[in-house]
């Protein structure tokens, strides 16, 4: 099984990059499953029910999210009403939504999903380590191949997550950053792992926003309202292939294309 994970999908210019770049993926490298961060689609923060349809639509299987998921109120019921449409797994209970999903391919082969949050300059939740290690115990009953969305500032943090789950997982893949890492490798018990997938978004741009904005808000510490970035984009994903009867990955690839 091929399982094509996008990073975070940032405002209209990640939505076209992703529209581009995910048909001519799943015909060249044969991609059978399509995962993406879907936090920032809606302008930069967050996400509504109809731009998750349009990413479902665009071939997506599971949308993650992280710490923007919240951001447009208009989702807080869709995160309760859609399962593909996720949400960190280690939110307190009672938060909507859900953490983790089991989606089949094309061919019949089941792969599950799982959100997690770290917790380093991040808002304090629940911890990613322990619900990891039970909600990845849960999925194993019904799939070996599990693939983990470790949305995280602290690049150490993520890594600890991946060598934590190694063996254990199919993937670990980080998001949250909006920069692509050059670190992808198969960890030594088996689990394919990235530091962070990178942004698909507008390429000339502060992780998304506006460069003007984003360098005065650094000069002034005053409070910016932040914009889209237009201009040209950049596509950022890793193609994981797997054995999904034995979860164990065979290869990540990491792409990375400008238009
Ligand atoms: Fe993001
Ligand atoms: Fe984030």
């Amino acid at each position: 099984m091929k399982v094509l994970c996008i990073g975070d999908i940032m405002g209209e210019p990640g939505r076209r990059a992703v529209a581009r770049a995910v048909p001519r993926l799943v015909a060249q490298r044969q991609v059978d499953v399509v995962i993406g961060n879907g936090e920032n689609v809606a302008g930069g923060f967050g996400i509504t029910p109809e731009l998750a349809e349009e990413l479902f639509d665009m071939g997506l299987a599971v949308i993650t999210t992280g710490n923007h998921a919240w951001d447009k109120k208009e989702a807080l019921d869709y995160f309760s009403r859609q399962p593909r449409l996720l949400r960190p797994a280690n939110y307190p209970a009672g938060v909507p939504g859900n953490g983790s999903v089991v989606v089949e391919s094309a061919g019949g082969e089941r792969l599950a999903v799982l959100q997690l949050m770290g917790r380093a300059y991040m808002p304090t939740i629940d911890c990613p380590f322990q619900t990891a290690k039970r909600e990845v115990a849960r999925l194993k009953r019904e799939t070996l191949a599990v693939i983990v969305d470790m949305h995280a500032e602290a690049t150490s943090e993520k890594m600890a997550m991946g060598h934590y789950l190694d063996g254990d997982v199919t993937a670990v893949v980080g998001t949250h950053t909006h920069v692509q890492t050059a670190d992808e490798q198969i960890l030594p018990k088996g689990t394919a792992y990235i530091t962070d997938i990178g942004m698909t978004g507008p390429l000339h741009s502060v992780i998304g926003v506006k460069k003007e904005l984003a360098i005065e808000k650094f000069l002034t510490a005053m409070p910016r309202r932040f914009e889209v970035a237009s201009g040209p984009s950049v596509f950022c994903a890793v193609l994981v292939e797997l054995d999904a009867r034995l979860g164990k990955a065979i290869a990540m690839d990491r792409i990375r294309i400008l238009d």
